[in-house]
Formats: C-alpha cells, structure tokens, sequence
C-alpha cells in the first residue's frame, strides 16, 4: 500500500507500533502447543516487518515479551528464546541486505546472557542501516522504563522538561508512533511504551496475531488515515463547524 495524500500532506504513519497478541489462542484453537503459535507468530511478524518498511514507515516497533511474560512458564519461555536465538543470529543478514537497522528495548539483565550478546551483535551488525529502524520490545516494560528515567533524572540532580525526559528513555531519538496496533482482540495498552503513545491513534484487531495479514495491516493504516489527529487542538475543520 502507498501512502497518499490527506489535507495536503503525506500521511503513510512514520512510525507504526503493534502488539503481537493472540498467539497462544492461535495455538490452542488448533490444539497445538503454545510453541506453534509463538512460531506462526514470528512467521508472521517476519512477513509484516517487511511488508512495513516497503510500505513506507520508518520505525516499527513490535512487542515482543513483556517483562511480565516473564513470569509465564519455564516451558513457554524456553520455546520463546529458542525462537528468539533462531531469530538473532538467522535474520540479521536479510536486515543488513535490506539497510534495516535493529534496536532492543527491554531489560536486557532479566534475558540469558547468550541472547544479550546476539542482541548486541544484531544491533551493532545493522548499525549502519538507514532504510528504517526495526526496534523489538523484548522483557519490556514501561513503568519500569519511566521509573529507570525518573531515577537518572533524580541522580543527575536535575529537573527536567518533556523533551530531556523521553531523551531518558529507551526510545530516544525516536519520533512517537503515529499508528499502535493490537491483535488478539484484547484493547488494552499492557504496560506498552505509555509515555511515547500518549498520541498515538489505537487500532484493535479481532485477528490473533498468527492470522494477521499484510491486507489486513494495509486495513489498520487506512483506518488510521481516515482519521484526524488533533493533539487535542482545534484543526481549521473544526474550528468552523464550532
Ligand atoms: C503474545 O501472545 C505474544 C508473545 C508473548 C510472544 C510474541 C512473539 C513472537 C511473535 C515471535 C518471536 C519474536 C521474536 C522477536 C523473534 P500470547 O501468547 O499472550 O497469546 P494469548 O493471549 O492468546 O495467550
């Protein structure tokens, strides 16, 4: 899908954000194991990854672990990381082919070490990357984000405005989404990058993730630029009707 115009500007969203819910109902309505479902969901996410950055954003930023999944059994967990090892050391070429830069948020001291360090060489290989900044949220969270930033701030001595705040988190120097997108039918935000969506136009799919399509991500941007975004003001629009 092509971004196009609206009210004179380009509007495909710049930076486009989703919550890959809905694999382990995937999984469970197949009567498979939730591993089957977290990997259809990485098959999935791998198709969507691409199909975005074609598409014209510039950032997507996907959830990948909550720091609060952590909590889910050793079983499941085990089965994610795997999935994560395939992943880190398995796509990294295809991002550096494809000028993908690579960016983990997430509290890297709560993962096993070995996948630190192919998430170190991921980021660092991508570097150069400047088709677009692909950023995995993984044993994220983001009250525990803003607390980490509340406290550097306090240990730095210093009051600080909107801006030097968010310069504190883990997205720094990244522009806020414009489109957040949740599948799996739940509409709720799960500790998901609150400070950065304090904008963002919400858009809930029925979809569990592993059925998410490209069609049906092309569906949530045109919801999204059929909308108007007003950041609380008053647009020329509605100035006249009021
Ligand atoms: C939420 O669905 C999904 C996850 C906790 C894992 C998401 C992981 C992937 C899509 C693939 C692997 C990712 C990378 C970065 C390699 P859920 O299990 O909570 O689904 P449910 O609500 O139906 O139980």
């Amino acid at each position: 899908m092509k971004g196009r115009k609206a009210r004179g500007q380009i509007l495909y969203p710049r930076h486009i954000a989703v919550i890959m819910d809905g694999n382990g109902r995937w999984a469970k309505k197949r009567l498979l194991p939730r591993g089957a479902g977290h990997r259809a969901g990485l098959k999935r996410m791998l198709e969507l990854t691409e199909h975005a950055f074609l598409s014209g954003a510039r950032y997507l930023t996907l959830y990948a672990l909550s720091a609060e999944n952590l909590q889910r059994p050793k079983e499941e967990l085990d089965g994610l990381y795997a999935l994560f090892r395939d992943y880190f050391s398995g796509n990294v070429s295809t991002l550096i082919k494809k000028g993908i830069r690579l960016k983990v948020i997430g509290d890297m001291s709560l993962l096993p070490p070995d996948i630190v360090e192919l998430i170190a060489n991921g980021e660092r290989e991508t570097a150069a990357g400047k088709g677009g900044l692909l950023i995995l949220a993984i044993a994220y969270g983001a009250r525990q984000e803003i607390v980490a930033a509340v406290n550097r701030a306090v240990s730095a001595g210093r009051a600080v405005d909107e801006a030097q705040f968010s310069s504190l988190l883990k997205t720094d120097g990244v522009p806020d989404p414009d489109l957040l997108i949740r599948t799996g039918k739940e509409q709720r935000l799960s500790n998901f990058l609150l400070w950065q969506s304090a904008y963002t136009e919400l858009y809930f799919s029925d979809k569990m993730f592993p059925d998410f399509t490209s069609a049906d991500f092309d569906r949530a941007v045109s919801d999204f630029l059929e909308r108007d975004r007003r950041y609380g003001k008053l647009t020329p629009e509605s100035e006249v009707i009021i």
